[in-house]
């Protein structure tokens, strides 16, 4: 077993070379950096699928040891964004799953299509004013998190807020004072959500069934049956992770997605040729460099054994989807950028999206947000190129951070 180093500046911007490296070696690593951290990395397809249903490694906060706990990542534990389902075990993380699905409908979801479209032509009409635009600020970003606040029902004029304070608590963590930035915006988040859910509850019309009310949240305050509804803890820590799982995720498919299309014109020029590929495409592009680069962490209950390799109980886990998306034990010639791979119909078995029992809830909005935002910036800048070399392009995460996200993304429409 090797100790690797994930907070170099050559894994940030292209991690699959060492990850390929890392799978070939030993199904399971052993991680150190800055601020103590010290966890366990999964790298293999099979070994990766296994562990995301495995109920010996637990999501439930009263696990995470100190140093995950001292910075605070938004994804960790009971960190910023409180109790929610992402950290907890079933049968409590069932329940609450169960309550959000209830308000959370594939019908919601559709009726939001008209919006998306109007939101995406919106953007892409204000880009269209210039002969060059950074993809990442102009659309990939504002796109997903308007969308967002009209799911919930919280007010669009407060998006850029929204995105600072998501953005703050999904940054690596190096020092003290990054510690300090992300605690900061975590407090100033949180007040800014117990605020709005009281207006919203102040606002609900007793009158209305909760699939009427305006906004997923309102729906959820609604629908809550004595004794069986979400704690106010549990309905302020849901709000933090559906606004933070359900936009930087998008922002990032977006601009890693645009990436991949630019960088291999042939595939771009294939998809332009025949639009009905659009839905393998999105597909790939998850699995070619998805979103989220680690799932959220994992801690081991007791000893647990992935491919030969015992991890003692009481450790941090995370699973490398993007590694494992590139296994090519499970998808042939994994390093190709191939937009037909899943043009056959069938299950996708990417682990994008996660696996198991918190296999993401977004994943309707996701693709939905997708379609419409790659269909319609393809149809309306057929001629887009990258501005810069491909090279000096900047990514986000890495570190303790979970997410795989550009920084900026210059084109030329
Ligand atoms: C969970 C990816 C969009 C809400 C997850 C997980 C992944 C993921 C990998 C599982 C994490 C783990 O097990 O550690 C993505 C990607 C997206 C996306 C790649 C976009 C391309 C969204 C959207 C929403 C959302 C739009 C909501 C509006 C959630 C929620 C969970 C989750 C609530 C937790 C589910 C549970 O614990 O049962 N997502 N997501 N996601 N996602 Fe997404």
């Amino acid at each position: 077993m090797t100790t690797v180093d994930l907070w170099t500046q050559e894994f940030q911007t292209n991690p699959y070379p060492i990850y390929s490296r890392l799978r070939e070696l030993a199904p399971v690593h052993r991680v150190r950096g800055p601020m103590g951290a010290d966890f366990w990395l999964i790298t293999r397809y099979e070994d990766a699928r296994a562990a995301l249903t495995d109920p010996r490694l637990s999501k439930e906060p009263r696990h995470t040891p100190e140093w995950l706990r001292r910075i605070g990542a938004a994804s960790e534990g009971e960190g910023p964004s409180g109790k929610n389902m992402l950290s907890s075990d079933p049968p409590d993380h069932t329940r609450q799953r169960r309550l959000v699905s209830k308000a959370f409908t594939r019908g919601r979801v559709e009726a939001l299509r008209p919006r998306v479209q109007q939101i995406t032509d919106a953007l892409l009409d204000a880009m269209a004013a210039g002969d060059e635009a950074d993809l990442v600020s102009a659309f990939a970003v504002p796109l997903p998190v308007t969308v967002i606040c009209e799911l919930l029902g919280l007010p669009e004029t407060d998006r850029d807020r929204l995105h600072a304070w998501t953005d703050a608590l999904e940054r690596p963590t190096f020092t003290e004072d990054d510690v300090l930035a992300r605690k900061t915006a975590a407090t100033e988040f949180r007040a800014y959500v117990t605020e709005q859910l009281a207006e919203i509850r102040a606002a609900v019309d007793p009158g209305l069934p909760p699939e009427q009310q305006p906004g997923l949240l309102a729906s959820l305050i609604a629908g809550a049956g004595a004794g069986d509804g979400l704690s106010e803890l549990e309905l302020i820590g849901m709000t933090l992770l559906l606004t933070i799982a359900g936009h930087e995720t998008t922002v990032n498919l977006i601009g890693n997605g645009m990436l991949a299309l630019l960088t291999h014109p042939e595939q771009l020029a294939l998809l332009k040729s025949d639009p009905s590929l659009l839905g393998p495409a999105i597909e790939e592009m998850l699995r070619y460099d998805g979103p989220v680069e680690r799932s959220t962490i994992r801690v081991s209950t007791e000893d647990v054994e992935f491919s030969g390799v015992t991890i003692p109980a009481g450790s941090v886990v995370y699973v490398s989807i993007n590694s494992a998306d590139r296994d090519s034990a499970r998808f042939p010639d994994a390093d190709r950028f191939d937009i037909t791979r899943f043009a056959g119909g069938g299950e996708v078995g990417h682990v994008a999206f996660g696996h198991g029992v918190h296999f993401c809830l977004g994943v309707p909005l996701a693709r939905l947000e997708g379609q419409i935002a790659f269909g319609s910036l393809l149809r309306r800048f057929p001629d887009i190129t990258l501005a810069v070399d491909p090279a000096e392009l900047g990514w986000r995460g890495s570190g303790d951070s979970i997410l795989r996200g550009l920084t900026r993304l210059p084109v030329r429409l």
